[in-house]
């Protein structure tokens, strides 16, 4: 017999089936608790016990340092695979052919230019706007272009099609925006660089002088992305699934979760280390008067870059990531201040038992931040770096919760109100 769970409310003994994934995580179903138990939900804040969905993407064990995407080690992919072949990999759910990749190459280089009309949206923004603002509107406004990808009834290549012209194009609205935002022309895409290559080339070359490309940065950059392309179901993803759950149409799904990654305890970690690094450099370099700080529970500052929601050993891309840090950094000479200041409160940190008994450890956006900052990317870029390299899962996910059918997502809540009580008359207030 299979295992169930059993519930007991008052007198009564309900059975609940318990769902086993394929690596043997378990999960009570309580698909039908509303309608055995007469009304009875769970309460869980931030879903931290909460499956919202089955998945086949990625597979993450936060105690054992674990990550998959399709059942490959993020070790082995981010050692041998291309930023597009994960993307594929994601997407279509196995590694692709030389042919599959060829033609998945050849469809997103012939996607990468957007409508020369959207160039005018960025001139309308101010130069100061913050990049993912500007990101996610740009994203949204790219169904205004495309008004089939709004029809939920769409046929494979149109979704195909859909998905191609966002994994081409949100480079290119990536580099603009910076290019926006320091009144510099914009560079066309160059069909014939590597994903990364064309990225940096956008972001970087001048009318005075065309870009160089480095292949050290260019390998980093493509490490970065493939180490942040899916996530399972974290803030931005959950996002992009609950909006795309309501058929909101990919680039509307895909900018809700731009929103959402903005957030400095998510994406926006990575601006928030350097930010804090640069702030504790400024009050000169104290580490441990900045440690007592985080652990200070009456001080809202954190240690920005530490803790994960499920990580609670080490983030295995973090390990990675240092390890990237070091060669970019020595290839480039770099003798970075806050670089030492990084490494300082890295080893406070994880000599510290406040650190270690809450099993807080550095994790991806400790290292990214140093290495986009060693490559000249400006700190408010960082978030949209770390939106590019998700695209990929986000749609992933997006593509599975449409085919797995799933309802639209609603939450129910616990009411805490006020009960039902008469109107009052201004006067009589
Ligand atoms: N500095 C100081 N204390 C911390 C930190 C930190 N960075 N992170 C967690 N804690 C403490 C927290 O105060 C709590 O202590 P206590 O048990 O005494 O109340 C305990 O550790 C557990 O923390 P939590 O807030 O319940 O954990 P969570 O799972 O809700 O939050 C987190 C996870 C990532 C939001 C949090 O660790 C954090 O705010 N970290 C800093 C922001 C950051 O680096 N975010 C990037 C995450 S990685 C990129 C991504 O995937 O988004």
């Amino acid at each position: 017999m299979s295992e169930t769970a059993k519930l007991i409310l008052g007198d009564e003994t309900f059975e609940l089936p318990v769902f086993e994934g394929s690596e043997k995580e378990k999960g009570i179903d309580i698909t039908k608790l509303r309608a055995t138990t007469g009304g009875y939900v769970t309460l869980d804040s931030g879903y931290k016990n909460t499956g919202a969905t089955t998945s086949a993407i990625t597979f993450l064990d936060g105690e054992k340092g674990i990550l998959r995407y399709r059942g490959y080690s993020i070790e082995e992919l981010a050692d041998k695979a291309s930023f597009l072949e994960v993307a594929y990999l994601l997407i279509e759910g196995e590694l692709p052919t030389k042919d599959q990749l060829d033609k998945f190459k050849h469809s997103i280089e012939h996607h990468t230019m957007v409508a020369e009309d959207m160039r005018k949206f960025y001139q309308a923004f101010p130069h100061e706007a913050h990049p993912m603002a500007v990101l996610g509107s740009l994203v949204s406004s790219l169904s205004t272009f495309y008004p089939e990808s709004q029809n939920p009834n769409r046929s494979k290549e149109d979704v195909d099609l859909t998905i191609h012209r966002l994994i081409a194009k949100l480079p290119t609205l990536a580099a603009w925006t910076y290019k926006n935002s320091v009144r510099h022309p914009v560079v066309y895409p160059n069909n014939n660089l590597e994903y990364s290559e064309n990225f940096l080339r956008m972001m970087f070359s001048v009318p005075a002088e065309e870009y160089k490309v480095d292949p050290v940065i260019a390998s980093a950059l493509n490490k970065l992305l493939i180490l942040h392309a899916d996530h399972e179901q974290n803030c931005s993803t959950s996002t992009v699934r609950i909006v795309g759950s309501s058929q909101a149409n990919l680039y509307a799904s895909v900018s809700a979760g731009i929103s959402a990654l903005w957030g400095p305890l998510h994406g926006g970690a990575n601006q928030a280390v350097i930010e804090m690094l640069e702030a504790i450099k400024a009050d000169g370099g104290d580490t441990e008067k900045w440690l007592a700080k985080a652990k200070d529970k009456n001080d809202p500052f954190r240690l920005m870059g530490f803790g994960h929601r499920v990580y609670k050993n080490f983030d295995p891309r973090a390990t990675i990531i240092k390890k990237a840090c070091d060669e970019v950094l020595d290839k480039l000479g770099i003798d970075d201040p806050i670089l030492d200041i990084a490494k300082k409160m890295e080893q406070a940190a994880l000599n510290d038992p406040y650190f270690k008994d809450r099993n807080l450890y550095p994790n991806v956006d400790f290292y990214s931040g140093i290495i986009y900052r060693a490559i000249g990317i400006p700190t408010e870029m960082f978030t949209v770096m770390f939106a590019m390299g998700r695209l990929p899962g986000w749609i992933a996910q997006w593509k599975e919760m449409l085919d797995q059918k799933q309802p639209i997502g609603r939450p129910r809540q616990i009411y805490t109100g006020a009960n039902a009580r008469s109107f009052v008359d201004i006067a009589n207030r």
